[in-house]
């Protein structure tokens, strides 16, 4: 006689995985596989996977898990281009009036960032068109932040990380602390729309879609300080031709700030120079036309994330 358990078919199916979670030691592991597996199940009723589908995913899947290394995130790039990273996002930081809103942490941080001085050159020989980053970390009230911990990352003009190339240490990556009034400044090179990596599965995935991986200018920000929420997010450049259109859809208004351009032979903004190693015995000509922006990164209380 055949036991009932070689029978599970259809919903009894479903029910017996869901069931066979109930002996976890963690309450919160029975919750998010029970959930898990209903959903899966769902999504295999709902499109009538074959099974030459299913085998086409696991394929996909173990390439997805080959590509991958310390560097080549292939499953954080998935996760980016499904939206569930910025579902994630959404769901772990509830919008606090007034603070700056956070989007995709991304796969190219990286821990142990050169710490440098407020004006600093962090391009480190990069290409790319010099530009002053600067603005101020707040409160919720406008208030400074001292000492705040500011940690910044960006691609170069050629829509390159550190990261992917072959450098001579760090560039466009570095961490500062605000000062007093809370500003932090740094010359970096001026951002531009770059492409996420896409000669692995995620680039197939992304053509089959008929979706494009470009990812419009931006620079990485994350910044930590006693007592408020951590707050990691980008500055967008305003008139990209593809914030409307992120693969990884990481844009929100609010993040979108103007990059001026400035000719050579003026003066920053800040009054400090344009770390291109020609710049007048003054200091204060820039021999060669550059850009800078300014934005204030308004970090939530503690309490008020909770
Ligand atoms: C980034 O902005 O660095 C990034 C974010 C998600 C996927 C790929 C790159
Ligand atoms: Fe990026």
């Amino acid at each position: 006689m055949r036991s009932d358990r070689m029978d599970l078919q259809g919903d009894a199916l479903t029910d017996a995985v869901v069931a066979s979670f109930d002996g976890s030691k963690d309450e919160r592991t029975k919750t998010v596989m029970s959930a898990l597996v209903r959903h899966l199940h769902a999504f295999a009723r709902e499109v009538n996977l074959t099974e030459a589908e299913y085998f086409t995913g696991i394929d996909f899947l173990t390439r997805t898990g080959q590509i991958s290394t310390e560097t080549r995130q292939e499953f954080v790039l998935l996760a980016d281009v499904l939206g569930l990273s910025m579902l994630t996002v959404g769901l772990g930081n509830p919008s606090t009036s007034g603070a700056t809103e956070s989007t995709v942490f991304g796969p190219f941080f990286v821990e142990g960032s050169p710490g440098v001085e407020l004006g600093a050159d962090i391009a480190n020989g990069a290409p790319g068109q010099p530009c002053l980053v600067s603005g101020r970390v707040l409160t919720t009230k406008g208030e400074p932040i001292a000492g705040a911990l500011v940690e910044t990352w960006q691609a170069d003009e050629d829509g390159f990380y550190d990261v992917q190339k072959e450098t001579d240490g760090p560039q466009n990556r570095a961490h500062l602390t605000t000062d007093a009034d809370g500003n932090y400044s740094f010359w970096a090179v001026k951002p531009v729309a770059y492409p996420i990596p896409d000669d692995g599965p995620v680039g197939e995935l992304l053509r089959a879609g008929g979706r494009g991986p470009m990812r419009p200018a931006h620079i990485h920000f994350m910044v930590t300080a006693p007592g408020y929420a951590r707050l990691i997010t980008h500055v967008f450049a305003q008139g990209d031709q593809y914030l409307e259109s992120d693969a990884v859809f990481g844009v929100k208004d609010s993040l979108i700030a103007e990059f001026t351009e400035h000719p050579a032979g003026t003066t920053a903004p800040d009054g400090s120079t344009a770390p291109d190693g020609s710049t007048a015995p003054d200091g204060k000509t820039p021999d060669k036309p550059y850009y800078s922006v300014s934005y204030d990164l308004v970090l939530a209380s503690e309490e008020t994330q909770q």
